[in-house]
């Protein structure tokens, strides 16, 4: 922990002066508010399931039933959980970033809206959110529904079934999401990693490309990650008690 509160007076003084910040999180921030990542042993969500036979549009088309019925039950789950002092330090940063004019971008994996419930106002959803859901006939998406479905497959009110508005295995990230994450990372001069496990493309290749701008690299989480050697500066411990630091160290008004 000594290492982390060295790095966190450096990493507070590179923030207050940063001029465009880009923020990627993962599963790691939203633990806290009680939703498993997907990683980690035990609670993971992958340890119980198999992602292959849940999170592709193969798993749907073959047992629509059984896809649908398990995003809704996380859905149902991350309704029910709130934002936890991780998402509420990074509304924090945000606000006091864009009050002095400089650039802030959220760039989540996550799918729980938990940083929006938090306040961030920037937030480039990468992988979709699971409180949208899509026709799978027309594509149309859909918000307002029921909680939970009354049945499985949710039928769509154009036509065809709802899936859940995610990005699949195999599927590629949506061409907004995309398109924001380039800019952003063109014009970074500093880029976090919190909560992620860095393994899964092409969210892992952002750090190359905030190195690439010659922006400064922080990796925010638990533990040293299969990334950990692309970061400058790390700073390890449960992202709500680290960005709450930090978010405090930098000013960021409570
Ligand atoms: P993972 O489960 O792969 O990684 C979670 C990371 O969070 C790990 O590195 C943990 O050490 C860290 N962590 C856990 N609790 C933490 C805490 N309290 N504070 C800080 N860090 C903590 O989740 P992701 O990296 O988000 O994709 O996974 C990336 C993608 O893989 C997900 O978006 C999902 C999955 O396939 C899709 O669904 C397309």
């Amino acid at each position: 922990m000594s290492e982390t509160i060295r790095n966190l007076s450096e990493v507070a003084e590179l923030l207050r002066v940063a001029r465009s910040v880009v923020v990627v999180t993962g599963a790691g921030v939203s633990a806290e508010s009680g939703i498993p990542t997907f990683r980690d042993a035990l609670e993971g969500h992958w340890s119980r399931f198999n992602p292959r036979e849940l999170a592709t549009p193969e798993a749907f088309a073959e047992n629509p039933a059984r896809v649908t019925q398990w995003y809704d039950e996380r859905r149902m789950a991350a309704l029910a959980c709130a934002p936890n002092a991780g998402h509420e330090a990074l509304a924090r940063i945000e606000q006091a970033c864009t009050a002095r004019g400089a650039a802030f971008v959220l760039l989540t994996q996550n799918v729980d809206k938990l940083h929006q419930r938090a306040g961030s106002r920037n937030v480039v959803e990468v992988h979709g959110s699971i409180t949208r859901w899509r026709c799978s006939r027309t594509g149309e998406c859909f918000d307002e529904l029921p909680t939970p479905f009354p049945s499985y497959p949710p039928p769509s009110p154009s036509g065809g079934l709802l899936r859940p508005d995610v990005v699949w295995f195999g599927e590629a990230l949506p061409d907004h999401a995309l398109n924001a994450a380039a800019k952003a990372l063109r014009e970074c001069d500093l880029y976090f990693a919190i909560g992620t496990s860095g393994v899964v493309w092409p969210v892992a290749g952002f750090v190359l490309s905030a190195k690439a701008a010659g922006a400064a690299t922080v990796e925010v989480n638990l533990t040293d990650t299969d990334a950990t050697y692309e970061f400058g500066l790390t700073l390890r411990g449960p992202s709500g008690a680290v960005l709450t630091a930090l978010a405090d160290a930098a000013g960021g008004a409570p």
